[in-house]
């Protein structure tokens, strides 16, 4: 976390954390293939990294500041193993360690581990990486959907950046009812009850959020998932155009890029294998994938106009419950993270005035 958010009081530090993404989880950071030659700037959880593939085929996340006088290293030169900063030529690996001033060789800053370095891996075509507190350096074991692990899936990704907080768009996405009216005219969401009452169920990782007596008709069910990694799983049945193999799935899996701002990623899966797996690809490809867009441009069109608004303002009803229940899970661990994070920042403040009140005084023993 930045160290800007030293100086914010347990409020706010919770404030800042449930509007930029709770911390000790793996985040999305973008799609492999926007990884080209060079590094690449992005901003994540509020926090600005650079992002680069080294010649073996590594890709590393670091903050987007050289260690020498913070000019930004997605600006660096990409010299295979490392990044050479253009404003002074330092130079630093994967690892975060300076390898090299060229200015002053045999500094003290070569071979210093400087440069914060987020842990990271590949799945499904997109790049992850762990976002620890100063408590969680270590990341935990990345436990994603297993609709993203298992042979028995097939899944596309598709990403988009939204000029939307995160949690509008997790509540879009844990919000089943919405599918009967702004997607009433689209490919899959135009059948079934356009009225509904709703059911909670809890899980050990979340909840599963289902239409009273409805299933498999419309977008009648979805389920938030908070492991090590935050996502919700969907399924909307396919018209007989979408060929053979049942339901489609969404895993949908929100990276806040700042308060204001989303960056969204959507695998579309199927559970599907030998032929029908290669007509589903065809299919998507050449007719679906058109269609898979022009639904997400509608949630776009309404999710980027929408606005925080104070409290008393939203009126819930029973489709509401998805909603509520995740702004409040939101909101607790943000307030424990925060809470946490003060406790350990005061005594370490703590133990430093100790020992610097100890210090003047002390004299060597005997
Ligand atoms: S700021 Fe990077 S080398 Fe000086
Ligand atoms: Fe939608």
């Amino acid at each position: 976390m930045s160290t800007t958010t030293l100086e914010l009081d347990v409020t706010d530090l919770a404030r800042h954390i449930q509007s930029t993404g709770l911390r000790n989880r793996w985040y999305g950071i973008c799609p492999t293939e926007l990884i080209g030659d060079g590094p690449i700037g992005v901003v994540r959880l509020g926090e600005r990294l650079v992002v680069w593939r080294d010649r073996d085929g590594q890709y590393h996340v670091q903050e987007d500041y050289c260690p020498h006088r913070a000019a930004p290293l997605s600006i660096a030169k990409h010299l295979g193993d490392r990044l050479a900063c253009r404003y002074h030529g330092v130079e630093v690996d994967g690892s975060g360690t300076v390898v090299s001033v060229p200015g002053m060789p045999g500094c003290a800053l070569e071979g210093r581990q400087a440069l914060k370095t987020y842990p990271s891996i590949v799945l499904r075509d997109a790049l992850f990486a762990w976002f620890g507190d100063e408590l969680h350096p270590e990341p935990a074991p990345f436990v994603p959907s297993t609709r993203l692990t298992s042979e028995e899936y097939d899944a596309f990704l598709c990403y988009v950046e939204y000029g939307t907080p995160y949690q509008f768009m997790i509540e879009n996405n844990l919000d089943p009812m919405h599918g009967s009216y702004l997607h009433a005219d689209s490919h899959s969401m135009s059948e079934g009850d356009r009225a509904a009452t709703f059911s909670v169920r809890g899980t050990d990782n979340g909840f599963v959020f289902e239409k009273d007596g409805q299933r498999d008709t419309n977008f009648d069910w979805s389920e938030w998932i908070d492991t090590s990694m935050q996502y919700i799983e969907l399924e909307i049945p396919y018209p007989a155009t979408g060929g053979p193999g049942g339901n489609f799935g969404i895993v949908s899996h929100m990276t806040p890029i700042d308060e204001y701002t989303t960056a969204c990623f959507f695998w579309r899966n199927r559970k599907v294998s030998g032929w029908q797996r290669d007509v589903w690809r065809f299919l998507y490809k050449n007719r679906l994938e058109a269609r898979h867009w022009a639904v997400l441009e509608q949630d776009r069109e309404v999710a980027e106009v929408m606005q925080p608004v104070p409290p008393g303002v939203e009126h819930f009803y029973q489709h509401d419950l998805g909603v509520t229940r995740v702004r409040k899970l939101l909101r607790k661990e943000a307030e424990q993270q925060a809470g946490e994070l003060t406790d350990a920042r005061s005594a370490r403040h703590q133990a430093r005035q100790e020992t610097a009140k100890v210090a003047p005084g002390s004299s060597p023993a005997g």
